[in-house]
């Protein structure tokens, strides 16, 4: 699992069916992968997409095994990247590795034997928090056809950005991208999905897009991927949502944010009707669960 392109629509909406069942079971838990064993390699800080990854191994009744930064582990030593894969594909059933690097999950995926997922790399791809984000709109909206969605923020360096649009290409879904036009997606994700079909508009400020949104979605400025930090400094504080400026919002609009948030999500938003990411976030579970029973069993 390297990239949302990978996965058609039937692949999703089985996936989906899948983890709305699995909410059942995330507390009682469901013993189907017991004796299974998951390898995390995050060479990468993760709160979320680690935790729920494990808890939803766990709840699974399989094991975990692995490390949540390179510190601590032989990389310290020298050793490589392939090596390190090639040693937890000697001992685990699935691999989920997270790394800074453009391209890791796919080498990884080359060098395993056992089933590679791509927990984020570099800027590019993050193909389960883009299937966690469209099962949140399809479990929240009841569908995904038809929607008006908002992606605001830094749509270039947001690995989650690129992977959305990907996913919502298999959609009937118009998108407006709100962002400085610094931070515009990459040429090249915007004419693929663009080949598949995805209508598109560009807007600099919320205000001209809001009043149409059925869903929004906020990424924070990623600041870590800047090559300059002046290029960041130029853009940084360059837009917050807040309870303020959600009004004109349809009554019935969801904001998503994939977390962890920083200054462009305000704490205010939490109070209003809209929030929705903290129930995004737990869908996690669910929806991981849903995966690593798909692939290992
Ligand atoms: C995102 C990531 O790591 O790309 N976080 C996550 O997995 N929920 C988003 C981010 O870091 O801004």
């Amino acid at each position: 699992m390297v990239s949302m392109r990978d996965f058609s629509r039937g692949d999703l909406e089985v996936l989906f069916e899948r983890a709305r069942e699995m909410e059942r079971y995330t507390r009682s838990g469901l013993d189907v992968l017991r004796g299974r064993v998951m390898a995390v390699a995050f060479f990468e800080p993760s709160t979320r997409t680690r935790l729920s990854f494990e808890t939803a191994m766990k709840r699974l009744g399989g094991e975990v095994v692995g490390f949540s930064s390179a510190e601590g582990t032989s990389v310290e030593k020298g050793e490589t990247f392939s090596d390190t894969i090639r040693m937890l594909d000697a001992y685990a059933d699935v691999i989920v590795v997270r790394h800074r690097l453009e391209g890791a999950a796919r080498l990884a995926a080359e060098i395993a034997q056992s089933p590679v997922v791509n927990a984020g790399d570099g800027s590019f791809n993050h193909p389960t928090q883009a299937m966690l984000d469209l099962y949140t709109i399809w479990r929240e909206k009841g569908r995904i056809d038809g929607l008006k969605i908002g992606i605001m923020g830094d749509l270039k360096y947001a690995r989650t950005v690129n992977s959305l649009l990907e996913g919502l290409s298999l959609f009937d879904v118009e998108i407006a991208l709100i962002s400085p036009e610094f931070l515009r997606p990459r040429q090249e994700t915007l004419d693929y999905v663009q080949s598949r079909g995805l209508r598109l508009r560009a807007y600099t400020r919320l205000e001209e897009a809001l009043g149409e949104l059925d869903v929004l979605y906020v990424v924070r400025i990623q600041k870590e991927r800047f090559l300059d930090p002046l290029e960041f400094e130029r853009v940084k504080g360059s837009y917050k949502l807040t309870a303020e400026s959600l009004r004109g919002a349809k009554d019935d609009l969801i904001v998503l944010h994939p977390l962890p948030r920083v200054d462009e999500l305000d704490a205010s938003v939490d109070r209003t009707r809209h929030a929705a990411y903290f129930r995004q976030a737990a869908y996690g579970v669910p929806l991981r669960m849903a995966l690593l029973s798909l692939v290992l069993s």
